[in-house]
């Protein structure tokens, strides 16, 4: 197997919700484009995901991809840097979630936060599937399938990167021993003598079915403190405590994305869900009329009434877009009632415009060419193929399904 160094890959994937906003582009985007130059990216669509939750609608899902591969492409995501690929285009995945299934405690999934939330909130619809109850886990997968070492994922998605360290650490357990090594491990751990042996199987089953940190170094510390035994026999302990001689599947870190700032028309963060955006290739006319026709503060009715920059949606987009001068003419023309709302809105709006402008002009090549698209993410499910069969093979084998 080509070794792959895991803390130089980076991981990601969007469901496809359709086309992207300013929020997305301040929070997940231009993260996204800043790590493609400091690491090995794949970043991919999560359409199967999508299936989860819109198994019965399932009709926009293909056309949302293709307007969110586009935004990606704006936005600067270059496929020269990073691999672009659609989930269901790899069904590698599928496998290895199917495999991952066979050692996955039921409540591991059950008590993931979100499998509860999102079937609170999205009350309408049934999640009492298997496929939703799976979702973490097809997560998982997608992350093993390319030992992705970092996680890039806002705070709501940590549990499931936190439940795919543990399905990694009991497959490496599992799976990943050499032949010889268990005995060995055994052997090493009599040598300390029954009152040792037994506090350090305890601690190894703490840190290995809980993750008990402590657990971990109190252990190590007992192999520490042993004459007895030689320095082979400590190196077999120590790798044994962590579960395996060999890692096949590497436990990924989340890389938590900055929080996005970027307030929505109304003052609320921007979503799709408060219909307070700015789509990511908005019309320059869109974008000046939809700035024109915002909320200001409510207490200034007449142009001669000042106003306060706190009370007023307007007043958050200066602090994401202007600098401090205009910040400073902002507060003390509103206070004074010197500035109208329509010559305060102004600024802002030329600042969105002028960020969009390269975001517009590299997508006019790509909605003109749909086929140019299409090769782009072709090419890049080629290549996540590739490395999808490379770990696959490796896993079949660890369990013992090689078949060769
Ligand atoms: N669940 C993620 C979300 O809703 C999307 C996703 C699917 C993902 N698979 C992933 C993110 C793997 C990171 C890594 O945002
Ligand atoms: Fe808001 Fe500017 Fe009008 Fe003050 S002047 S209320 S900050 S839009």
């Amino acid at each position: 197997m080509a070794s792959v160094d895991a803390q130089s890959r980076v991981l990601s994937g969007m469901r496809p919700t359709g086309k992207l906003h300013l929020g997305h582009y301040h929070g997940v985007l231009k993260n996204w484009v800043k790590l493609q130059h400091e690491f090995e990216c794949f970043f991919f669509i999560a359409d199967w995901h999508a299936l989860t939750t819109h198994y019965e609608d399932p009709h926009g899902i293909e056309n949302s991809v293709w307007d969110m591969v586009v935004d990606w492409l704006a936005a600067g995501i270059d496929p020269g840097s990073a691999t672009l690929f659609i989930q269901s285009k790899v069904p590698e995945h599928a496998e290895l979630h199917l495999l991952l299934s066979m050692i996955t405690p039921l409540g591991w999934l059950e008590r993931v936060p979100t499998y509860k939330d999102q079937q609170e909130k999205l009350k309408e619809k049934d999640l009492a599937t298997y496929g939703f109850l799976g979702y973490p886990l097809l997560q998982s997968a997608d992350i093993l399938m390319y030992r992705a070492g970092q996680v890039p994922v806002g705070a709501d998605q940590v549990s499931h990167i936190e439940m795919t360290r543990e399905v990694a650490r009991r497959f490496n357990h599992l799976y990943g021993r050499e032949p010889g090594f268990e005995e060995n491990a055994q052997a090493a751990m009599k040598k300390m003598g029954k009152k040792a042996a037994k506090l350090y199987q305890k601690m190894r089953k703490n840190y290995q079915e809980q993750g008990d940190a402590e657990a971990l170094e109190t252990a190590r510390a007992l192999i520490g403190d042993q004459q007895n035994i030689s320095l082979g026999d400590k190196e077999r302990l120590y790798g044994y405590l962590e579960g395996s001689g060999k890692v096949i599947l590497p436990e990924p870190q989340p890389l938590l994305t900055p929080e996005s700032k970027m307030p929505g028309l109304d003052g609320q963060k921007m979503s799709k869900s408060y219909g307070n955006t700015i789509s990511l290739r908005e019309e320059p006319d869109v974008v000046s009329e939809k700035i024109r026709t915002m909320q200001t503060d409510p207490q200034r009715v007449r142009r001669t009434d000042p106003g306060d920059p706190a009370k007023c949606p307007v007043w958050q987009l200066h602090e994401v877009y202007s600098d401090e001068q205009t910040m400073d003419w902002v507060q003390q023309g509103c206070k004074s009632a010197g500035i109208g709302c329509i010559e305060c809105k102004k600024p802002v709006a030329d600042a969105i415009i002028e960020e969009q402008r390269p975001i517009r002009d590299r997508a006019l090549r790509y909605e003109d060419d749909p086929g140019l698209v299409r090769s782009i993410i072709y090419d890049g499910c080629d290549q996540a193929r590739d490395e999808a069969k490379a770990t696959l093979d490796e896993v079949r084998s660890a369990i013992g399904l090689g078949f060769r």
